[in-house]
């Protein structure tokens, strides 16, 4: 669970986005944290403190005066021991409370009193016209300036009836914003470009050769590379994936389009992980229009021609990004993946049984290097994804 043992401070203020924070609270818990709420009294008419007190299974918090957990004080004890303090919805009211260090409740006062290292994530909701006025900009550069995460907000229809910016983000959104948050920043600054998925090479308009990756351990390694903080773009073959939060996704469906899209994104980048499955050829001998069976049973005879390979092409330039290959084998991994790491002339090579993993959520990886092999035990993908770019970031 990507929350494990966290304990998040959720601070709601008075927002008609109210709604979202139970989901979120609970897609919260869902992921091992332990969640305290606290409102303003704006939040409370909007849903209910029992609701949220249900929900996280603690004692809502609101009232500075009166709500004095332990005899201690709520405003100062609240946040000792947490992992992040989260304000969402967030008004505009508030915001505004945020950037001028007001304190004059106990969620504003708790901000205020919150220690410096703690995550302070802001997931600003309101109206369109709320959103656009100056002074809420104002606001909005303000905090940020003051070191808050602020996730969102999106853009669309609005409780009000308008369209526009000022939605609050989903619950999933937020989710990954605050597990995001919460991961070491080891590539910060950095740039990444990343390669997923298959790819597939037509045989005629309707037909083609494709693979059996499903894209999600190169998926997996985009949303840690963006977690630890890299700019992160992903040239991805044909998938049914959401795109990670904040990554700059790239859709191609052939090798050679894979190959132009790495071409043309390629410089300025810091790390290369080449994780797609590219088809070894192509179709030769591809039909502009779709084969037809014919009457006398003849079957359609293919020429294959091999593709380029991007990796190498990569690994070859005069000033080349750090590159890191993925080999999918069926047999001898060991063998094959340091004989392709050689050919390749990249510093490391991370091997994987394609059959057993492709499509599955979890795998097991063992990475090359010039120092030997290093084996990253049987998990999921993205804890996996998690650790290999530790491992990267320790090669840099
Ligand atoms: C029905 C209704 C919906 C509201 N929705 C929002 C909203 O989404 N965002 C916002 O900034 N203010 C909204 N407001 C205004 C705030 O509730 C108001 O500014 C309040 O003082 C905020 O208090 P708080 O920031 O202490 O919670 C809404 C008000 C009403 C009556």
């Amino acid at each position: 669970m990507d929350l494990s043992g966290k304990k998040i401070l959720l601070g709601l203020t008075g927002g008609i986005a109210c709604y979202k924070s139970a989901e979120f609270a609970r897609a919260m818990i869902k992921e091992g944290a332990t969640v305290q709420v606290v409102m303003t009294d704006g939040a409370k008419e909007f849903i209910t403190p029992l609701t949220m007190q249900a929900l996280t299974g603690h004692t809502v918090y609101s009232n500075q005066w009166d709500d004095q957990p332990d005899n201690k004080m709520p405003h100062i004890d609240l946040t000792r021991q947490a992992d992040a303090v989260v304000i969402a919805p967030c008004t505009a009211n508030f915001m505004s409370k945020l950037a001028n260090g007001l304190g004059d409740d106990l969620l504003s006062t708790l901000c205020l009193a919150r220690p410096a290292h703690i995550p302070f994530i802001v997931a600003p909701a309101m109206n369109a016209e709320m959103w656009k006025k100056p002074a809420t900009q104002r606001n909005l550069n303000q905090i940020k300036e003051d070191g808050a995460l602020v996730m969102g907000p999106a853009s669309g229809f609005q409780a009000c009836g308008e369209i526009g910016d000022g939605r609050m983000l989903e619950p999933a959104q937020m989710l990954e914003e605050v597990i995001a948050a919460l991961q070491p920043k080891v590539l910060k600054n950095r740039r990444i470009l990343i390669t997923a998925g298959p790819t597939f090479e037509p045989i005629d308009p309707v037909r083609g050769i494709t693979n059996r990756s499903s894209g999600k351990m190169g998926y997996a390694i985009a949303r840690a590379a963006r977690e630890a903080g890299a700019s992160v773009t992903l040239i991805s073959g044909p998938t049914a994936l959401d795109t990670p939060y904040h990554v700059n996704r790239v859709d191609v469906m052939t090798a050679i389009e894979m190959r132009d899209a790495v071409m043309s994104h390629i410089s300025h980048q810091d790390i290369f992980i080449s994780v797609a499955a590219v088809a070894d050829w192509r179709v030769a001998n591809a039909s502009d229009q779709k084969i037809k069976k014919n009457k006398n049973g003849d079957t359609p005879t293919l020429e294959f021609t091999e593709n380029p390979d991007i990796l190498a092409s990569i690994a070859a330039l005069p000033d080349p990004p750090y590159c890191v290959g993925f080999a999918a084998e069926s047999e001898k991994l060991r063998q094959h993946a340091e004989e392709k790491r050689r050919k390749k002339g990249i510093p490391l090579l991370v091997g994987n049984i394609g059959h057993e993993t492709f499509g599955k959520d979890d795998n097991t990886l063992i990475l090359f290097d010039d120092t030997g092999t290093l084996e990253l035990p049987h998990g999921s993908k993205q804890l996996l994804a998690r650790q290999l770019i530790e491992q990267i970031a320790k090669r840099l």
